[in-house]
């Protein structure tokens, strides 16, 4: 009984010690640790870091209306914007108890994303985020990794992506046919953006249609929105195993269905070779999963799972991602008539009225200034994020391990240093020499796509769709934005608009 009583006392000691260690202690040791690195930032409160002091800078901006500026960084990330006024450059901020180095530097940022010693790999994902991507090539590091990067870039580079512009053209297609019953009208081109994305990364990826993937892309929708209203919230000890929020039941059921539709579409290919009706899997990126699947030749096959997440992971990026690149573009030609003059006289110059060919695509110069300016002022991956390992030193720092390093695409794209005193402008003609020549050589400066080894891999296939879109649209109508637009960019996941893009059409 005194045993078991004596037990007990000591349990009810450790517990609160326990907690109390790694609440406080730690973390604390740790931001003493960074701040004597010369990184500042807001202090670690217990429980819940910085989280509700950047939840409360996010509330007072998302309430205000905003101009109709290219100055966006203060309202995408306000958080971060009046942190780094305060801190300088490169700031510590915290998320419950994890922190969050803020690297804004080019040069460190550049240290980071090209390593390739596996000094910053990829951060661990977890809860709702996991459901979207599982453990595919985002997330993926090593032997995996290698095998997952040469059959995506397989899928989307070279022949394989010529092959895919009639596929594009024919979904353009489609999209203006419902754009003639809104001629002289207004259109919010967001909607339209985001069937087409939908419906050109369906058709060229995984030999379906958009209708056929629909309820696909309407779960990962629903995913996203998810993952956004639960961004700042903490959670500690696994606590969700036993506590379950209506998001968490959400989220399950989301996750069951997807993966569902996925082994439906799949075992429909499978059938398909099994009964004879098709020689093989197919040329496109699921004929390749497929193969790697069921290749007997192979020491790791690529496993059901597998597939599931990087079907996941590439009708998520291969669409949300080109949507937001297309609505931006938009807006900004909408505004800037006169850039659109200079896009459609080259569009006319190379194809008159025919519809573009991979040729004339790769020969397109004001529209290739036109979506890096686009893709500069409106990135649509606003951060990028790696981790730290044991002894790594970035510039000057010698960082813990395991701090997650977040490396704001945005900030970079919109610092006046490197930009000049005109940064927050669209004007195109800065890349009118390349981009090396735009960045001053610093091409670290300007990474929608990222940088090194895990650089975005369907980068190529992005830029052909949008190319092909704004020259098809182009060559058939005039512009202008609609009194009705609201300004207002959001980051749910992607950097969206959060109201869409009005714009009124003139047929030409
Ligand atoms: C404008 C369009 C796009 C933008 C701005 C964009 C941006 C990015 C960025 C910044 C990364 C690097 C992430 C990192 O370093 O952690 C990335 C990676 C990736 N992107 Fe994209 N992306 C776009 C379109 C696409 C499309 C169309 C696809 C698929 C067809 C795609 C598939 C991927 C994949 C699979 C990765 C991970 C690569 C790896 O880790 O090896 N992206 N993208």
């Amino acid at each position: 009984m005194v045993a078991l009583l004596a037990i007990c006392v000591s349990l009810l000691l450790l517990i609160p010690l326990t907690l109390l260690y790694k609440l406080w202690w730690v973390p604390l040791h740790l931001q003493h640790i960074i701040n004597s690195q010369g990184i500042k930032g807001p202090s670690y409160k217990i429980l819940h870091g910085t989280t509700k002091e950047a939840i409360k800078i996010q509330r007072q901006t998302s309430n205000t209306p905003m101009d109709l500026s290219h100055d966006i960084f203060p309202r995408v990330q306000p958080h971060l914007y009046s942190w780094m006024k305060l801190y300088g450059n490169n700031f510590v901020h915290w998320i419950g108890t994890q922190p969050y180095i803020v690297i804004t530097e080019p040069e460190l940022i550049k240290e980071v994303l090209s390593n390739k010693e596996g000094t910053y790999p990829k951060t661990k994902i977890k809860s709702y985020l996991k459901k979207l991507l599982g453990d595919g090539i985002v997330v993926a590091e090593g032997e995996k990794w290698l095998r997952l990067r040469k059959l995506a870039n397989h899928a989307f580079h070279g022949e394989c992506l010529k092959d895919m512009v009639p596929a594009m053209i024919a979904s353009v297609e489609n999209m203006l046919e419902n754009w003639r019953f809104h001629e002289n009208k207004e259109i919010d081109v967001c909607s339209d953006f985001r069937l087409l994305t939908s419906e050109v990364i369906s058709r060229t990826a995984f030999g379906s249609s958009y209708l056929e993937g629909r309820k696909i892309f309407d779960m990962l929708t629903d995913l996203c929105a998810l993952i956004s209203r639960n961004a700042l919230k903490i959670r500690f000890f696994g606590i969700e195993k036993f506590m379950r929020t209506q998001d968490d039941i959400e989220a399950d059921k989301i996750e069951n269905l997807l993966r569902d539709s996925i082994m439906e579409m799949v075992k429909k290919r499978q059938d398909e070779v099994k009964t004879g009706r098709a020689q093989n899997f197919g040329n496109d990126f699921l004929g390749s999963l497929l193969k790697a699947h069921h290749d007997t030749d192979q020491k790791n096959p690529i496993s059901a799972v597998d597939i599931i997440d990087e079907c996941k992971t590439f009708y998520f990026a291969g669409q949300e991602t080109t949507y937001g690149l297309l609505s931006w573009s938009v807006l900004l030609l909408a505004i800037h008539t006169d850039w659109q003059e200079k896009a459609r006289k080259e569009i006319l110059e190379l194809f008159g009225q025919e519809n573009p060919n991979s040729d004339g695509i790769a020969r397109l110069k004001m529209m290739d200034m036109i979506i890096n300016e686009s893709l500069r002022l409106y990135p649509p991956i606003v951060v990028n994020q790696r981790k730290s390992t044991k002894g790594a030193r970035l510039g000057n720092h010698i960082l813990p391990a395991n701090m997650k390093i977040h490396l704001p695409i945005l900030v970079l794209h919109h610092n006046p240093t490197i930009w000049g005193d005109d940064a927050h402008l669209f004007k195109p003609e800065r890349f009118s020499k390349g981009v090396a020549a735009a960045t001053k050589n610093n091409l670290a400066a300007f990474c929608p796509f990222g940088l090194g080894p895990r650089t975005c891999v369907g980068m190529n296939f992005a830029t052909n769709e949008a190319k092909i879109a704004l020259s098809m649209i182009l060559q058939r109508y005039k512009f202008k934005l609609s009194p009705n637009y609201v300004h207002s960019p959001v980051q749910v996941i992607t950097l969206r608009p959060q109201h869409g893009v009005q714009v009124v059409l003139q047929a030409l």
